[in-house]
């Protein structure tokens, strides 16, 4: 036999159907909620690997609209068990302000919440310095990123720096929570000039401690192997969006971390052979908050139809959204780094009235080339079927579906839980 046949035959995974991963493919906002809200009633555990308050998604609430941040979607459904990963960079009032809202609406999660002791924190330093570097930016020929202002990118830096307070300080004495500040006060003040407010940092901490200090867990990775053996499933809830990502996205106007489903996968430090199924969720169209190049970006008065009727307006910023349309390369791309199993197309009826829609097929001297598809101009609100859609919608799903040879399964056709077909 041969070696590579014997290493083939060893390796044979047993655990097939027990990770799935959804993960945007576009630069974020593609309504990855839908997918997970529906996935995750039959998951055990919902995990985050990356990212932190840059992300937003609405959530209804016991009839009331509320934006999250840090937890995750699936987190909403009861008893299920939440894991935020070490790749993760959290800003804890705002991790408690969301729980305690759940909390307000009748969900606990504090006692199905594990916080890795190995992810960053944001301090309100980083908002500061995020904020001001924008400014600098803005001055500059580069021009500003845009960004969330949630303090991301000067979290991760501090972590890439080996300076970063991380998760498990909460585990530590008040004197100690306080030494851990002044020392990355010290530390900081080496590389930035930065005003930290020790004070605040350390009783920011403090109150954090109190509330969070039990969800914070020393081993992960070993808990969730641990479920994967006792065969419970885990759905992956990506967060950002491929485009965005740090090395595989259109840089420097990405975020500053792996968005990707390795990304996710090195966040959670869940072995990649644990993966069954990865989901890649595309708008019908698409969208971008924030700078940086958007090669099939609509004309105002196109762009401005998609964002009405798309209610285009940034979750976490509340920003408009930079509208226009499919740029077919683009997912190509997407599917191929993230191994796509699936996609889930979402907005679809958002479509619904234009007489011909262009999908961006490659470029040519900075431009983006488009083929012109026939709209349907009829309504697809609600539809649950495949056989229901008209046949230039249909049409329009089959072309993504060649052009990137990942099945098209879910469709989105509505805000509502039910507005989908599964194909
Ligand atoms: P940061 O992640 O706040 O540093 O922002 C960097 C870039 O990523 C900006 O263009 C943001 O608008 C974008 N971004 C970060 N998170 C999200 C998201 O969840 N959805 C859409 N865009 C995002």
């Amino acid at each position: 036999m041969s070696l590579w046949y014997e290493v083939i035959v060893a390796s044979s995974s047993p655990n097939l159907g027990q990770v799935c991963a959804v993960i945007g493919a576009q630069w974020g906002d593609e309504g990855k909620g839908k997918i997970v809200d529906r996935l995750a009633e039959e998951f055990d555990v919902i995990a985050r690997g990356c990212g932190g308050a840059n992300a937003g998604h609405t959530i209804v609430v016991a009839g009331q609209k509320h934006v999250f941040h840090l937890v995750p979607s699936g987190a909403l459904h009861a008893g299920k068990t939440v894991m935020l990963g070490a790749g993760m960079v959290i800003h804890l009032p705002t991790l408690m302000e969301e729980i305690k809202t759940l909390q307000q609406a009748g969900v606990t999660i504090l006692d199905r919440l594990f916080i890795s002791k190995s992810a960053h924190l944001v301090l309100e330093a980083h908002l500061t310095i995020d904020a001001r570097s924008e400014e600098q930016r803005t001055k500059s020929s580069s021009g500003a990123i845009g960004t969330t202002k949630r303090g991301i990118g000067p979290a991760y830096a501090d972590k890439a720096r080996r300076i970063g307070i991380r998760a498990d300080v909460l585990q530590q004495s008040p004197a100690d929570v306080k030494t851990a500040v002044q020392t990355y006060a010290e530390l900081i003040a080496s590389v930035e000039p930065n005003e930290i407010d020790v004070a605040a940092e350390t009783n920011n901490l403090l109150i954090a401690k109190k509330m969070l200090e039990t969800c914070v867990h020393n081993d992960v990775p070993g808990l969730l192997h641990k479920k994967l053996q006792a065969k419970q499933r885990v759905l992956i809830e990506g967060a950002q969006a491929t485009l965005l990502d740090i090395d595989h996205g259109t840089y420097p106007f990405v975020t500053s971390s792996a968005t990707t489903v390795a990304g996710a996968l090195q966040g959670l430090g869940l072995a990649p052979r644990w993966l069954h199924s990865c989901i890649g969720v595309a708008k019908a169209y698409c969208t971008r908050v924030g700078g940086g190049r958007f090669l099939t970006e609509a004309d105002e008065k196109q762009g401005s139809t998609l964002r009405e009727r798309g209610g285009e307006y940034g979750a976490t910023t509340g920003r408009p959204r930079r509208c226009g349309w499919l740029h077919l390369p683009d997912l190509h791309y997407a599917a191929r780094i993230n191994g796509f199993t699936r996609w889930n197309i979402t907005k679809l009826d958002v479509l619904d009235a234009l007489p011909i829609i262009p999908i961006g097929i490659g470029e040519r001297g900075g431009k983006a080339t488009y083929k012109e598809m026939p709209g349907w101009r009829s309504s697809t609100a609600g539809v649950q079927s495949w056989e229901k859609l008209p046949k230039a919608a249909q049409q329009y799903l089959l072309t993504i579906e060649q052009e990137t040879g990942v099945p098209v399964s879910y469709i989105g056709t509505g805000p509502g839980r039910e507005d989908m077909i599964v194909r």
